[in-house]
């Protein structure tokens, strides 16, 4: 993020925080609590935001080398990502083209080869088919015509982004992407590594999940055994690039930037930057590391995240004891934070269900929330009217 940037939201968050205002930019907004339910409405939504869309997949540092490959099920494909030999990330459908046998079975590892554990036809990392046993058998088979089908892949930032649909979207990021994830790299997030990941079902909706870290209306009251004492109270601004939101959280200690001549001011010293990275992405960024979920949706009540803990590269010895200790503790304490937002996704998916209410209503000053819904809503229009 360019200094100046910095600057303009750190002054925004500076002024609020001074005179201890709401960021107010919307009226209030009411949303039918249908959409968290319906599985008409879900299964529109897997569609046109998730299965069209490259998502997060995976995390840089866990393809270090050539041939290098983790397996991931992206939205609902199996999918393997492969680091290819001019560095590259690859990403190709984890099924075999003879019968449809899952090819890697390892959730990670390195190889030179994928071999299916049916027949043993077998991959180069690139994809080509590269063995077919007894070939005899197959006299009109056309190998280059039968390698692992690829999917759309692209790495900016250290993330690695797979779109399930072969050829749904180009293999690049379109450019407002592209901004946030410049944007992720000059805040530093490139030379990390994946410290700690903690997967977890939660039985709600995954838009309740991304609801609750686009205000800080409820910090005060819901995180006060956690994070509460380092925020003033329901003060943060958002801003739109495309279809992603970046959150500005500021911490107290901002208020110490009145006396600071405006060239020191670094964003990440004073807030906390939450980024909804369109359809399945979050990133948490701190001072000195930054926390990314990946957001399945697996039903409309129930979404699969995996909180992955990515912290500064320890160099090549590798994490000390003490430095361990201190980024699990670290870990424990975000899982617990998220724990607290996501339990009342749980609750508030559950409270649907009873019906006393057909409608929410988001605050003024929740304006993110009624724009990102107001967004979700116009693409399905748009999809399918
Ligand atoms: S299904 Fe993979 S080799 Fe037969
Ligand atoms: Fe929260």
């Amino acid at each position: 993020m360019e200094h100046q940037k910095q600057v303009e939201l750190l002054q925004r968050c500076l002024e609020l925080t001074a005179r201890e205002e709401q960021y107010v930019t919307d009226d209030e907004f009411l949303v039918p609590v249908d959409k968290y339910v319906d599985r008409e409405r879900f299964d529109a939504e897997v569609a046109r935001f998730f299965k069209r869309s490259a998502n997060v997949a995976a995390h840089s540092s866990e393809l270090p080398e050539p041939g290098d490959f983790v397996t991931r099920t992206v939205v609902d494909t199996p999918v393997i990502i492969v680091r290819q030999k001019d560095g590259r990330a690859s990403a190709f459908i984890n099924v075999c083209r003879h019968r449809g046998a899952t090819v890697e079975l390892r959730e990670r590892g390195r190889c030179r080869r994928f071999v299916c554990p049916y027949h043993a036809w077998a991959y180069e990392t690139d994809g080509t088919l590269a063995v077919v046993r007894q070939p005899h058998g197959f006299p009109t088979l056309d190998r280059a015509k039968h390698g692992l089908v690829r999917l759309p892949c692209f790495e900016s930032a250290g993330l690695v982004w797979v779109c399930p649909e072969p050829g749904a979207v180009p293999g690049a990021p379109d450019v407002p992407t592209r901004a946030i994830l410049d944007e992720l790299h000059g805040l530093g997030a490139t030379d990390s590594v994946v410290f700690a990941s903690t997967p977890h079902i939660w039985h709600a909706n995954w838009k309740l999940l991304v609801d609750g870290g686009l205000e800080s209306y409820h910090f005060r009251i819901a995180h006060r055994k956690t994070i509460a004492e380092f925020f003033p109270d329901n003060t943060s601004t958002y801003e739109f690039v495309g279809s992603h939101v970046r959150t500005v959280l500021p911490r107290r200690s901002i208020l110490d930037l009145a006396n600071q001549s405006k060239d020191e001011w670094r964003i990440r010293d004073h807030t906390h930057l939450v980024y909804q990275l369109a359809p399945n992405g979050i990133v948490l960024m701190q001072k000195g590391y930054f926390d990314l979920l990946i957001t399945t949706p697996l039903a409309p009540d129930r979404t699969r995240v995996d909180l992955m803990a990515i912290v500064p590269h320890p160099g090549p010895d590798g994490f000390t004891a003490k430095s361990r200790e201190f980024w699990e503790a670290n870990h424990q304490f975000t899982k617990k934070t998220l724990d607290e937002d996501f339990t009342l996704a749980e609750q508030i998916q559950r409270g649907i269900a009873s019906g006393a209410n057909d409608r929410f209503r988001f605050a003024g000053f929740e304006g993110a929330l009624t724009r990102w819904h107001q967004q979700l809503d116009s693409k399905l229009t748009a999809a399918y009217g």
